[in-house]
């Protein structure tokens, strides 16, 4: 079974409905599984048990959510170096801009010693039909993609 980690936060739902869209197609690959989780729920051992994760958040002051930045605070000494190469891809609904969440979380990435595999998301302003598929399309592609071992 391929687990990807569909990590998220959001307050007004527009990141949520986003996360669902990306486990949903994470869920239509056969032998693959979401576990979709808000960063504030989650813990190291969803970081360690997942082949894939996918980071989910809002811009907040030019920056990731808090909540996110706090998982990764939480759980970054504790993965160093268990997480290598771990696939990873981001996205970001936000309210004008999205690039200095994207930014950092990418920076943090490095840290982490993840890869990227599928291009980011942004996302301004409202939540579309469009948005939807391309995050299905996300989660499908991340998901066959660490199954077929591509990744
Ligand atoms: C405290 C706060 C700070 C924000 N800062 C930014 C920002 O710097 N850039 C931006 O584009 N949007 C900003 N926004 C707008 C949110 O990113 C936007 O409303 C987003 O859709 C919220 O996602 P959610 O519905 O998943 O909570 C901010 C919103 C809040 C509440």
């Amino acid at each position: 079974m391929t687990t990807i980690l569909v990590l998220y936060h959001s307050q007004g739902g527009n990141n949520r409905k986003m996360a669902m869209a990306v486990a949903d197609g994470v869920n239509s690959i056969e032998g693959a599984g979401a576990n979709l989780k808000d960063a504030l729920e989650a813990g190291l051992d969803d970081l360690l048990a997942c082949d894939g994760v996918v980071i989910g958040t809002p811009e907040y002051f030019g920056y990731l959510s808090g909540a996110v930045k706090d998982f990764f605070d939480r759980t970054y000494e504790s993965a160093r170096g268990r997480v290598f190469r771990k696939p990873y891809t981001v996205f970001v609904n936000a309210g004008n801009d999205g690039s200095g969440a994207l930014r950092n979380i990418e920076r943090i990435c490095i840290g982490y010693q993840f890869k990227k595999v599928y291009e980011p998301i942004v996302v301004k302003g409202e939540i579309t039909p469009e948005v939807l598929d391309a995050c299905r399309l996300m989660g499908q592609t991340i998901a066959a993609g660490v199954s077929a071992g591509i990744y």
